[in-house]
């Protein structure tokens, strides 16, 4: 049996549902009313509002510059469009890292201002208490181990992450800590996939992946890669669906070509 076509409305309990049953969870970024619309109606379980428009929608190099305030804004849009999917906000960067309170009061404002149905922050033990704090006011909260853009920095590169031993326990430990904090999903990003299947083995709670292989209970995408709107960005993990900047690039040539022409507008598309 499949959830497809048959729920009203995605919910936590339905990912739960879906995880117990095998059936895989799909998930895709969008960040205005009208992709999130067309990915609404093609019958996506979850989409995220990622701090990735911080890159795709304002062009800055990294996550950390987006705001809250951005933030809300985005996910107001999106929430307008959707009827069926669960829709979950990142908590950018800044907005919790500093004590639980901050984190509350940030995921309050995103629940509050936009309707969203739950929030995302990157981190492992450093975070539990916020994830605490935050599922115990009734928010959801979504992990993010692994590669975690905000602390990009820290890393200095955006290689594969836990491939040693060392850091692979810690991933581990760090997934049981938010599992045991109220997570009710996690989100893998960039780790070996036999590592991500023994996540996925070990926590109850779903596990959704980005380049961390199949054996995970749902994937994610960043929406402007999955259609190949981004063109200088392929990693190895990455499937593109449509190839989007050749085919809006083709339409832009040929307008500006109709226009210079003086063959648009014609006889029918005047008044
Ligand atoms: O911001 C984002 O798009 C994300 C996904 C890559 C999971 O966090």
């Amino acid at each position: 049996m499949s959830t497809h076509g048959e729920i009203k409305r995605v919910t936590t309990n339905t990912l739960q549902w879906m995880k117990q049953h095998g059936e895989k969870i799909s998930m895709l970024t969008a960040y205005d009313f009208s992709m999130a619309r067309i990915f609404d109606d093609a019958g996506i379980d979850v989409i995220l509002v990622g701090d990735s428009a911080s890159n795709v929608m304002a062009g800055h190099e990294t996550t950390l510059p987006i705001t809250l305030d951005q933030m809300i804004y985005h996910a107001q849009s999106v929430i307008r469009a959707c009827q069926r999917c669960l829709v979950i906000i990142d908590l950018p960067f800044g907005s919790y890292q500093g004590n639980s309170k901050e984190a509350l009061n940030s995921s309050i404002r995103i629940m509050k201002e936009s309707g969203a149905h739950g929030i995302k922050l990157e981190g492992g033990e450093e975070v539990c208490d916020s994830i605490k704090r935050i599922t115990g006011a009734g928010v959801p909260v979504m992990g993010h181990l692994g590669l975690t853009p905000q602390s990009i920095y820290k890393f200095g590169t955006y290689a594969v992450r836990a491939k040693e031993e060392e850091e692979a326990e810690i991933l581990l430990h760090n997934a049981n800590l938010l599992e045991a904090a109220g997570c009710f999903s996690l989100v893998l990003e960039k780790i070996p996939a036999k590592l991500a299947a023994e996540v996925s083995a070990q926590v109850k709670i779903p596990v959704i992946g980005i380049g961390a292989g199949p054996h995970v209970d749902g994937q994610v995408l960043v929406m402007h890669d999955m259609l190949g709107i981004t063109k200088d960005f392929s990693p190895r993990f990455l499937r593109r669906y449509l190839n989007l900047y050749e085919d809006i690039s083709d339409a832009t040539k040929r307008y500006i070509k109709d226009i210079k022409d003086k063959d648009f507008p014609n006889e029918q598309e005047q008044y």
